[in-house]
């Protein structure tokens, strides 16, 4: 994928649940670079969010590229249902499958960009063999499963030290990090090599008028 300005995925598992489609609506017009979708599993997270039949709805709303972070274990089994249902990226955690290499050449086959995920807690060593199987690393800066916690800063030199080890290989590798991001941790991602930012408590609230500053802010381009 082609490095460019920061871009900005705001995360709907913050929006308003009983108004999806007018939520991703308001964040496209707002200027959301893509929209990130977090499946959640009840298994591999303690929480559940939704499925395939929710995204390919939601397809309607937005020709904007669809982000799907997959938290379940096994992911395998539901690349397919979200291709079909719209994906464009379908992210996979490395905690989540034996076989991570054959997973994102799965998702690659299916036309989709394959990203890896990692747990704050899972070193980034571990990556390393799968850099040129994937087209995006998303570092987790919360622990997966809700929304709305605290920025974990000891995952600064993750992010610095997978972009390292991207522009060691002279890949194009994009780098996403996901939770506790607002207007001042951004600026810190930003800093330590981050290409995409997943936000959603920052950004949803009642007050859609602010969408598209915070978006705009965000991007720490001003
Ligand atoms: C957490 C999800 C995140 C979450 C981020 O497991 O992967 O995408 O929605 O929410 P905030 O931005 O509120 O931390
Ligand atoms: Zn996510």
């Amino acid at each position: 994928m082609k490095k460019n300005n920061i871009l900005i995925s705001p995360s709907i598992l913050a929006a308003d649940f009983s108004a999806l489609g007018a939520e991703v609506t308001d964040i496209d017009n707002a200027g959301a670079d893509w929209i990130h979708l977090d499946i959640m599993d009840g298994h591999f997270v303690p929480n559940l969010t939704i499925g395939p039949d929710v995204v390919s709805n939601l397809r309607k709303y937005t020709k904007k590229l669809f982000d799907v972070h997959l938290m379940t274990k096994p992911a395998n089994n539901w690349i397919e249902p979200f291709s079909t249902a719209g994906a464009d990226i379908i992210t996979v955690h490395i905690e989540a499958e034996d076989d991570i290499k054959k997973t994102l050449q799965a998702i690659r086959n299916l036309g989709l960009k394959a990203g890896v995920s990692i747990k704050p807690s899972t070193s980034e060593n571990i990556l390393e063999p799968y850099l040129n199987y994937c087209d995006l690393i998303l570092v987790m800066t919360v622990s997966p499963g809700f929304g709305g916690q605290k920025f974990m800063r000891s995952q600064l030199e993750k992010i610095s030290n997978i972009k390292k080890m991207i522009e060691k290989k002279g890949l194009n590798t994009l780098i996403e990090v996901d939770g506790g991001i607002n207007l001042e941790t951004s600026k810190l991602c930003i800093d330590a090599g981050a290409d995409v930012l997943v936000a959603g408590s920052a950004i949803f609230s009642k007050n859609k008028s602010k969408y598209s500053h915070l978006i705009q802010s965000l991007r720490n381009e001003s």
